[in-house]
């Protein structure tokens, strides 16, 4: 299996499988409702399905692309990286989550070397007021390009900015 060491001995970092799904949904759910509350509304955080997203990753897993984070036999985080969908980049980091109890634990970086690796010009969207995530990206080498976009999230209009590594 192609995997990958982070510090600690109990971390690992391999390409998601799709018996991984439910625990991928299960991490990006939760990890939403604690980084997007005050973000985006309530009810809409309240309200995710992580029996929506299992079924969402277990379309996606089999594409390859999305790597999960374990720390021992437990699914702490994943990442998804693919063809980048802005058509001025090849790539394009969709998506880091740990939960927040593996936050500063040393597995951010390799997980998301992992889902970056074989990848050239890379672009990822971060919301403006995500100040860790943004200084994560930027310790791995990201750099704020001129682009911004807005989103909607039920009644919330957040605003994103890009990051690229070339
Ligand atoms: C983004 C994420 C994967 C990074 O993993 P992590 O384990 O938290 O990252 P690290 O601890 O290695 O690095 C975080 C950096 O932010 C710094 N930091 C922590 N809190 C901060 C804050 N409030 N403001 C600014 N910087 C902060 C840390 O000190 C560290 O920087 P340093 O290495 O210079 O000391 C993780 O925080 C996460 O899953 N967040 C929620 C999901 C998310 O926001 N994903 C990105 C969506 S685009």
């Amino acid at each position: 299996m192609h995997s990958i060491m982070p510090p600690g001995e109990a971390m690992t970092v391999r390409l998601a499988e799709l018996s991984d799904a439910a625990d991928v949904a299960f991490v990006h759910v939760s990890t939403w409702q604690v980084v997007y509350r005050g973000h985006m509304p309530d009810d809409l955080l309240d309200n995710l399905s992580v029996e929506q997203r299992t079924s969402m990753w277990e379309r996606l897993i089999p594409s390859g692309g999305v790597w999960v984070a374990l720390d021992g036999t437990e699914v702490v985080g994943f990442a998804a990286a693919g063809p980048s969908r802005d058509d001025d980049a090849s790539s394009e980091l969709y998506a880091i989550y740990l939960l927040p109890s593996a936050w500063g634990s040393g597995l951010a970086e390799p997980l998301a070397e992992a889902a970056l690796s074989e990848m050239g010009d890379v672009v990822l969207w971060v919301l403006d007021d995500n100040p860790r995530a943004r200084r994560f990206y930027e310790r791995l080498g990201f750099v704020l390009d001129d682009m911004t976009r807005t989103e909607e999230f039920g009644s919330a209009i957040v605003k994103e900015v890009r990051y690229r590594r070339s």
